[in-house]
């Protein structure tokens, strides 16, 4: 599968995530504006059951939870999509770390806002880390986005299955799935524009631009994009 096709799974992944805890987040409100905090006064379960028994107050608690599990399954999904795969590992490692571990704090203290009977401190920082894990996750999406659209917009133009394992000019070169049709093609299309530079004495050096073009070609930012 193409490193594009990875980075645009990833962001619809991370994209799902978002929309499922945006309203999750709303639902938190809910149950704290409907003074539904401790209807589950437990936890994991809920008045010592798996399914609790149909209140109001309860419910509203017990469906916050419920999202909440499916929301931590959708960002566990993603972390792993993006840990599994090289290339998304490089750039959105870092996102997918962080997410995770707050992740696991939040769990924590929603647990800790219901054995602490609702105490300040720990319901505003249920809702601040809410608020970090939500930014942390739209990053993600929009970053693996990014990327999927910068290599697709480039890949017409780049040699195809370029990843950044094959970076160096000698592994383009022996690559197989980097094509010498298009490395002809590019070097005379970026030649005809810009040309060999002039030298004093106004002869082409063109041994030392082809080398500077071979170089070019193995730098990050020309081979990223495949
Ligand atoms: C990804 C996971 C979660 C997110 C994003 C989340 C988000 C939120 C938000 C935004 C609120 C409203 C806070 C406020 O208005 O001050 C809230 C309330 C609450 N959450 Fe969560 N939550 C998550 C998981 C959990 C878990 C696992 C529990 C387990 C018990 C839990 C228990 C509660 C409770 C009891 C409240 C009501 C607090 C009150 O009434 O003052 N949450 N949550």
């Amino acid at each position: 599968m193409p490193d594009t096709a990875k980075f645009r799974i990833a962001s619809r992944l991370a994209l799902t995530t978002v929309i499922l805890m945006f309203g999750l987040i709303i639902i938190g409100s809910i149950v704290r504006t409907t003074g539904s905090g401790l209807a589950c006064p437990d936890w994991p379960l809920c008045q010592g059951r798996l399914i609790p028994p149909l209140q109001f107050n309860v419910l509203i608690e017990w469906f916050h939870r419920l999202v909440a599990l499916l929301v931590s399954l959708m960002l566990f999904v993603t972390v792993v999509w993006v840990l599994a795969h090289a290339p998304l590992r490089a750039r959105l490692g870092g996102l997918a770390g962080l997410a995770i571990v707050l992740l696991l704090a939040q769990i924590l203290l929603g647990a800790l806002t219901v054995w602490k009977l609702l105490d300040p401190g720990v319901v505003g920082g249920h809702l601040g880390v809410a608020l970090l894990l939500f930014s942390t996750m739209l990053t993600l999406a929009l970053a693996a986005a990014q990327q999927a659209e910068s290599g697709r917009s480039s890949c017409g133009r780049g040699p195809p299955a370029c990843s950044r394992s094959s970076r160096s000019p000698r592994s383009w070169r022996t690559g197989s799935a980097c094509s010498a049709a298009w490395w002809r093609r590019a070097t005379r299309a970026s030649r005809a524009a810009t040309g060999p530079p002039a030298t004093a004495n106004g002869s082409r050096r063109s041994g030392d631009w082809w080398v500077s073009r071979w170089r070019t070609a193995g730098s990050p930012t020309v081979s990223r994009c495949c």
